[in-house]
């Protein structure tokens, strides 16, 4: 290895480990806070996706960046106790909570470890990978991508859910935008705080990701579009929790720093105006889309 590589190598696994630690420490005490929004809006997209893309019984299927692992539990259940589901994540706080879980429900056919998905043995053989919002946040996708289809046997289906694009994603692009006029954007390259990586985003594009998909060695590339509301809190008050915490909004005020907290009463009030726009009798509703995308193991 030459010099220039191995100094680029060095920095890829310096950004990942600041990512994992992210993963494993601010952004999971964060997810933990508003889990009971995150699972129930999240489900939204995986209970169609599921029932679009069903997993026979039998099947042994690996969840990629399986987080608490309701998903996990979730295909579990679908595949019966002939079948086996893998969660699988970099951070092993959500291992151990999704790990928890299981236990408690009962779901003896679950089962999760900790792999970094762009490098490590991910076991195996499955005949099919799922992920819901697992698969945004790699800072090298392609590694990830492979990786994945080597563990899936030769036909074995990968599905995963990401956003589309931002302007169709109000429930947090809407934040982002009134957040962004106020508070100053640190880049990751500006800053020595941990980050999520790429980004919620990453991965809107089927154009780029169908050739990522394709230079990994997957065919049968499809994208099917869905649309649905998410609740982002039981009231306003907690919508503007919601946004100042997590997604694109919450990023940037944390890696403001000290600035992020001097704005803080502004950046509420504007968010107060822009989110009480999605306001309904049972809480705080604003529109999602997804794309569901589908490649298989040649
Ligand atoms: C947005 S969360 C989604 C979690 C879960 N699938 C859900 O829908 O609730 C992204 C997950 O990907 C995991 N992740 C990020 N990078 C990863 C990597 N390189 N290898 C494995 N997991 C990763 C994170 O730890 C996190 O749990």
């Amino acid at each position: 290895m030459d010099m220039r590589t191995s100094n680029a190598a060095d920095a890829a696994t310096a950004e990942n480990d600041i990512i994992i630690e992210a993963w494993n420490t601010v952004l999971f005490d964060k997810f933990s806070r508003f889990k009971h929004l995150l699972v129930e809006g999240l489900s939204g997209h995986s209970d169609e996706a599921l029932s679009r893309h069903p997993h026979p019984r039998g099947t042994r299927v690996l969840d990629v960046g399986c987080g608490f692992g309701d998903s996990t539990l979730r295909i579990a259940k679908s595949v019966g106790p002939e079948g086996r589901a893998v969660g699988v994540d970099c951070a092993h706080n959500f291992v151990d909570a999704a790990t928890r879980e299981a236990a408690q429900a009962r779901v003896g056919n679950a089962t999760f470890f900790v792999a970094d998905v762009q490098w490590d043995d991910l076991g195996g053989p499955y005949d099919r990978a799922f992920a819901r919002f697992g698969t945004m946040f790699f800072n090298m996708p392609g590694a990830a991508m492979r990786n994945i289809r080597k563990a899936l046997v030769p036909g074995g289906e990968f599905t995963m859910i990401v956003w589309r694009r931002r302007e169709d994603n109000p429930w947090l692009h809407a934040a982002e935008l009134r957040v962004k006029e106020i508070v100053p954007v640190v880049s990751h390259e500006d800053t020595d705080q941990v980050h999520c990586g790429p980004g919620p985003f990453s991965m809107s594009g089927p154009d780029m990701v169908s050739d990522i998909l394709r230079s990994a060695g997957f065919d049968r590339i499809t994208f099917e579009r869905f649309d649905t509301d998410i609740c982002i809190g039981r009231d306003l008050d907690e919508a503007i929790q919601f946004a100042m915490a997590l997604g694109p909004a919450g990023e940037i005020i944390r890696l403001a720093g000290e600035e992020g907290v001097r704005l803080t009463d502004q950046v509420m009030d504007a968010l107060r105006e822009t989110l009480g726009a999605y306001v309904r009798s049972n809480g705080v509703w604003a529109p999602s889309s997804t794309w569901f995308v589908s490649a298989r193991n040649p």
